[in-house]
């Protein structure tokens, strides 16, 4: 049982040294030894030692000093310490620190076997212990890392889901309705969106998104003129009660404030915010404000190239007087004819308020001789004329931002029935916003005076859309047109 195991024996008198050493050598253990407590602390050092046997009185060292020296060293050593005293406070002070057990010389080398056997066993135990301990130390830490581990995860994913979100966000959509959405959606949260109105000191909810659909408390947060200041020059989140207040910042100005009402869950969380949650809120509002500055630039940018197209339609009108008109009466039609849609979508309704108005943009490339030519157009010239949809898209083209609106302008003059210009197109392969154009441009085109020929009477022009539908015009569309007309709700 003891064989292979590693004993330093300790003590000055080189006859016990020797036979302990023999007889422990005899049975099959590694043994050191040493003579004074520097070199039992050396031997330590150098060796795996499992059981020490100490002689109490050394020329250098006090045994029960030794004794902690050892147990400081490997608390599981096993410690037989030797003594010619049966003086029982030493043996009391001695099992204190850690003695295993003790050998009264002189000894019977015999007892000193079974005393080895008993003190290796309780090692053994002391070392199983030790790694049950230690296992159970790990795995508590193994516990506890996996649930930072666990907490980082969800972090991470959470703002990997906030920042999808509002990247995947495109410009026409109501961004202040979508980040309630987004607060409600990932915090589980109630949330309005309020505006600052500095002049009457309050603040107004204009979006609104709450966990049981409801309506949220307020719709008005009045302020005092101090809160107010303090908020529009803090720009920090507050908490007040059970709601936490966030502002939105473009370029360092407060626009307005996400309002979040921490939900009751049970008692436990009193109607109050984790640390988490603001975190996440932060996020999300720093996300909005990003987004709304955006498109801020965006717009103004839009704006200006709008601007600049529209001034190209002032250069045409000075040309041709009948092209604002018409643009104008084109674009109010079309509104109209959208408004009776259940179909399309409010990013279609903005191409159209767009296009509307600049759709014949490309006539500014047709020469007066053919644009203003009073009598019927030769087929060459009429065939420059036909030019007028691609002009208009290549213009279009320079604004990068433009590029459906250019497709529309491109695809005005096709035909349903594919016998159109400039592609060919037919059916549902030609723009939608492009297939109402053509209604009502060709129709307002009709009713309107040309130097070339009078107009036609209104019946015979509706007369005419109604023939035409499905071949030179979507049916569905010719039909609401015809029931605005009916209704006399055009322009
Ligand atoms: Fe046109």
């Amino acid at each position: 049982m003891i064989e292979g195991s590693k004993i330093l024996v300790v003590d000055d008198n080189p006859d016990i040294v020797e036979v302990l050493s023999d007889f422990l050598t005899l049975n099959s253990c590694e043994v050191y030894s040493a003579s004074t407590g520097k070199e039992a602390i050396e031997a330590l050092g150098k060796n795996n030692v499992e059981i020490a046997i100490l002689d109490v009185q050394l020329p250098d060292a006090n045994g029960i000093n030794l004794l902690d020296t050892f147990k400081l060293h490997d608390p599981t050593i096993g410690v037989i310490m030797m003594t010619g005293h049966n003086d029982p406070d030493f043996i009391v002070e001695a099992m204190k620190k850690g003695a295993s057990d003790f050998l009264m010389k002189p000894f019977e080398i015999d007892k000193l076997m079974l005393m080895i056997m008993r003190v290796f066993k309780q090692r053994e135990l002391l070392l199983e212990r030790t790694n049950i301990l230690q296992k159970l130390g790990d795995t508590k830490k193994i516990e506890l890392l996996n649930r930072e581990l666990q907490k980082k995860i969800t972090e991470l994913t959470t703002m990997y889901h906030i920042s999808n979100k509002f990247n995947s966000c495109n410009l026409f959509e109501d961004i202040y309705e979508r980040t309630v959405a987004i607060v409600n959606e990932i915090l589980d949260q109630s949330c309005g969106y309020y505006v600052m109105d500095n002049e009457k000191s309050e603040l107004v909810l204009y979006r609104e998104k709450t966990k049981d659909n409801g309506d949220i408390a307020e719709n008005k947060i009045f302020l005092s003129q101090d809160q107010l200041n303090e908020l529009n020059s803090s720009r920090k989140h507050f908490v007040r009660g059970d709601k936490l207040y966030l502002p939105l910042t473009i370029k360092g100005e407060c626009i307005g404030f996400l309002m979040v009402q921490a939900h009751m869950n049970g008692n436990k969380r009193n109607g109050r915010f984790l640390e988490s949650e603001i975190f996440f809120l932060k996020l999300i509002a720093e996300k909005a404000s990003t987004q709304i500055e955006n498109r801020m630039l965006y717009e103004s940018l839009f704006e200006s190239v709008l601007h600049t197209l529209r001034s190209l339609i002032i250069a045409i009108n000075m040309r041709d007087s009948y092209t604002d008109g018409h643009c104008r009466r084109v674009t109010g039609n079309c509104l109209s004819l959208v408004d009776r849609m259940d179909t399309i979508s409010e990013y279609e309704k903005d191409v159209l308020r767009v296009v509307g108005p600049i759709h014949d943009l490309g006539k500014i490339g047709i020469p007066d001789a053919i644009l203003l030519k009073p009598g019927k157009l030769s087929d060459e010239e009429y065939a420059m004329m036909k030019g007028h949809s691609v002009y208009g898209e290549e213009i279009m083209n320079r604004f990068d931002i433009l590029a459906n609106e250019a497709k529309i302008i491109r695809h005005h003059h096709e035909r349903y029935d594919g016998k159109g210009y400039p592609d060919s197109l037919a059916g549902t392969d030609i723009p939608l916003c492009s297939r109402i154009i053509a209604v009502c441009d060709t129709f307002d085109a009709m009713v309107t005076n040309r130097p070339y020929r009078t107009a036609l009477k209104q019946s015979d022009a509706v007369a005419e859309i109604a023939r035409c539908k499905g071949f030179q015009f979507d049916e569905n569309l010719a039909d609401i047109f015809l029931e605005m007309v009916r209704d006399g709700t055009w322009e």
